[in-house]
């Protein structure tokens, strides 16, 4: 690296001397500075006012400049999926811009189901070349909090129930979106695991889970993603607001971890005028104009980081010291995107972006079920598909929430199949059920008027009368991000499926003997149905080209790959959460707030069924694929390793199937004799690697100590104990194949 470092300081020189013209002007205006000369530049230009001013918003999606340096505001934009259409400079309402129709990609669970780290590069460039090109300096996403509950509103936002898999998944996503200029801003920091009572509930979490469970997402992002930007929280934790949360913010995430960026609250987040100040908020972002629509036109001078902040200043009551640093932060973020060294314009709407959707998609959807191999769909020339279901039909890019988007158009599961089946067989589709017919969702229009008045009879009947004669059935069904159904602020009832589509299942069942399933959601959905198909394939929110991506998979065009990112129970009740007080919280007589305990702990997700012996209907990073793999030789490199050391791990995999595919070999460790109580296994690795049919490759993964540790609160830090433990190789957390012992001196 040395002689690199030479080289390039060589080249440097030479350059400088020769090529660059001397830039004429103030240090903060020349894109060659060093972005930290150009923040302390600009710093010691601002008036206080100035300063005092860039640390809030000045509209819905922005916050402030500064106009007389010709430092531009700074557009903030929803959300992880896709670029939220314009809203007018003061409401939620729709600006009705022509322009701003966007690529939707798939939900961040979608992308989670693909365990592949180059899949979330290509997302986040595309995402951030969307945002660039719209102008947008930082994207409101991604949203990396933990499935703790099934229920929660947003998992379908997020990355599923383990910490490793959301880490090694958002940072190429964070990197991506950067490359383009553009803040990434993760969220929501942190513990944030439930919509119910979102802005009142105080999140009460021992160290160890902290540490274990709810912070290493963030802090992958942080250190290895490299993310610019972070957005606090509506819940409390520990009794603390999180958008200005001490220990959160100032301890941990700038102190610990070196984080260097931009915090910024989320929409109305912000309470408390001197925490907000000294607990390391940067933006104030949405103070009472967070969908209450309840702004006066001057409400922005009265935010809490605004005019009493300015008075408390010049009163005294506070130096410049807090204040300086969130306008350096500031700066350096503006340093790095809208006046970053080098100009980019992004994309939008290109077909690349439409085809990493396709691809993105395709690769997270879930074989959970195939029996006598019914998938792919082998169709002969004149054959009959019924396809059953509103989800076969409805737009999902809507709904959702703060996620929700407009889009030049959105290919939904029939059509995706009448485009791999038009012209060679008849792709019917049936009503089947009735769901969520609303036209427009957070002042979105669907444009779909999906109103039907027919009795569930009627439409069963129907369902089954079209289903008689075909040669396959296609139930497409799930959740719509509606109310209730993964959808902001509104957490589910319970894991069935809504709107009596059992009652459909069930029907179809009796008359077809080629039934395939396909349940769509951001969630787990339990399926006590599940005998009834002879397929069952997890779909998701896939975006714009969503019906083309499930077809793909349908078909075999693409030999299915996603693993579940989160584990599916039977029923919710064997989940960890067993009390109130756990979820959704209780609210004591006199007590401002909602106090939901995390007394599962650390169990949460496999981590509780695997730790209880508790059977769950699909674990954690099951999926199948049209192919099979065998494992062999798995082995350590090594009887043991030393705590500064590594260990290698090794495997053969062999695809002894007859088609193309890939595997997704997972490491799982477990520390048999420890002196607290550890989870059976913890994921610490995967690689998803690509085999030719009848092709064998060797899988390694190599640990070190942080991988073998747990959150010692005793010690305020992690410890790995010397002793016995196990690398648990497989194909999902519950099909291990093998088990490789070795020792930690
Ligand atoms: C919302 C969401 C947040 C979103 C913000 C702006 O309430 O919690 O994810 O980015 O407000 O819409």
């Amino acid at each position: 690296m040395k002689r690199i470092m030479i080289l390039s300081a060589a080249a440097f020189v030479l350059s400088a001397c020769c090529s660059q013209p001397k830039f004429e002007g103030p240090v903060y205006l020349n894109p060659n500075a060093h972005v930290e000369e150009r923040v302390e530049d600009a710093l010691a230009r601002m008036t206080l006012e100035e300063k005092v001013g860039m640390t809030t918003a000045q509209s819905k999606f922005s916050s402030r400049g500064v106009p007389r340096l010709g430092i531009p505001e700074v557009w903030h934009t929803d959300g992880p999926h896709g670029i939220r259409p314009e809203v007018l400079w003061d409401e939620w309402d729709q600006a009705g811009w022509t322009n701003d129709s966007c690529t939707a990609f798939p939900a961040l669970v979608n992308l989670a189901a693909t365990w592949d780290k180059e899949m979330s590069l290509l997302y986040g460039r595309s995402i951030g070349e969307e945002a660039r090109y719209r102008k947008k300096d930082i994207l409101l996403g991604p949203g990396v909090n933990i499935c703790r509950t099934p229920l929660n509103g947003r998992n379908f936002e997020y990355m599923g129930e383990d910490p490793f898999l959301a880490g090694a998944m958002v940072s190429p996503y964070v990197k991506g979106v950067q490359e383009n200029g553009v803040a990434a801003c993760v969220k929501h920091y942190a513990v944030n695991n439930q919509e119910f009572q979102r802005t009142q509930s105080n999140s009460v979490v021992d160290d160890r889970t902290l540490h274990e469970i709810y912070l290493p997402a963030f802090k992958a992002a942080v250190q290895e993603g490299g993310a610019w930007s972070i957005m606090g929280s509506y819940n409390l934790y520990n009794g603390q607001y999180n958008c200005h949360n001490k220990k959160l913010l100032v301890d941990i995430l700038k102190g610990d971890w070196g984080f260097d960026g931009v915090v910024v609250s989320d929409w109305g987040g912000c309470r408390v005028s001197e925490e907000a100040i000294l607990n390391g908020l940067d933006i104030e972002m949405g103070t009472w104009t967070n969908g209450l629509r309840g702004a006066a036109s001057d409400s922005y001078r009265n935010y809490h980081m605004a005019d009493p902040y300015l008075k408390g200043l010049r009163e005294g009551k506070y130096t410049t010291k807090e204040l300086d640093d969130k306008v350096r932060r500031i700066l350096r973020l503006i340093f790095r995107t809208s006046m970053r060294p080098e100009p980019n314009y992004g994309r939008f709407v290109c077909p690349e972006h439409y085809q990493a959707a396709r691809e993105i998609s395709a690769a997270g959807v879930v074989l959970l079920k195939n029996e006598d191999n019914v998938l792919p769909l082998k169709v002969a020339e004149g054959a009959k598909i019924v396809v059953v279901g509103e989800n076969a039909v409805k737009k999902m890019v809507v709904g959702g929430g703060s996620s929700n988007l407009k889009t030049a158009y959105e290919v939904n599961p029939l059509e995706g199949l009448q485009n791999a089946f038009g012209d060679k067989a008849e792709v019917v589709w049936v009503r089947g059920y009735v769901g969520d017919t609303s036209t427009s969702y957070n002042m979105v229009d669907t444009g779909q008027d999906l109103t039907d008045n027919r009795s569930p009879e009627v439409l069963i009947a129907e369902a089954v009368e079209a289903a008689k004669d075909a040669d396959y059935v296609i139930f497409v069904g799930g959740l719509n991000k509606s109310a209730h159904q993964d959808n902001e602020s509104t957490d589910r009832y319970d894991t069935f499926l809504p709107y009596g589509q059992q009652d459909v299942i069930d029907a179809l069942a009796e008359v077809s003997d080629k039934f395939v399933v396909v349940n769509i959601s951001g969630s787990p959905v339990s399926m006590p149905w599940e005998d009834k198909a002879d397929a069952i394939v997890q779909g998701w929110y896939g975006g714009t080209e969503s019906g083309n991506a499930l077809a793909d998979v349908l078909t075999g065009k693409v030999n299915p790959s996603g693993r579940l990112p989160f584990s599916i129970p039977f029923k919710y009740e064997d989940g960890p959460i067993k009390t109130e007080r756990q979820y959704p919280g209780i609210k004591e007589e006199g007590d401002q707030f909602w106090q939901t305990h995390y007394d599962e702990g650390v169990y949460v997700g496999y981590r509780w069924y695997d730790s209880k012996n508790v059977p769950v209907q699909w674990a954690f990073g099951h999926g199948l694929s049209y192919t099979s793999f065998e494992y062999s030789d798995a082995k350590a490199a090594k009887a043991s390793m030393k705590a500064d050391g590594t260990m290698k791990i090794s495997v053969n995999v062999k695809n002894v199937g007859e088609c193309d595919g890939h595997e997704i070999v997972q490491l799982y460790i477990a520390d048999p004799v420890a002196s607290i109580d550890r989870p059976a296994k913890e994921l610490k690795g995967f690689e998803k690697v690509y085999l030719k049919a009848g092709e064998t490759a060797m899988v390694t993964f190599e640990i070190d100590a942080a991988d073998l540790s747990f959150y010692d609160v005793a010690k305020g830090g992690w410890n790995a104990e010397p002793g016995e433990f196990q690398a648990l190789i497989g194909s999902s957390s519950a099909d291990i194949r093998a088990t490789v012992p070795f020792e930690l001196k």
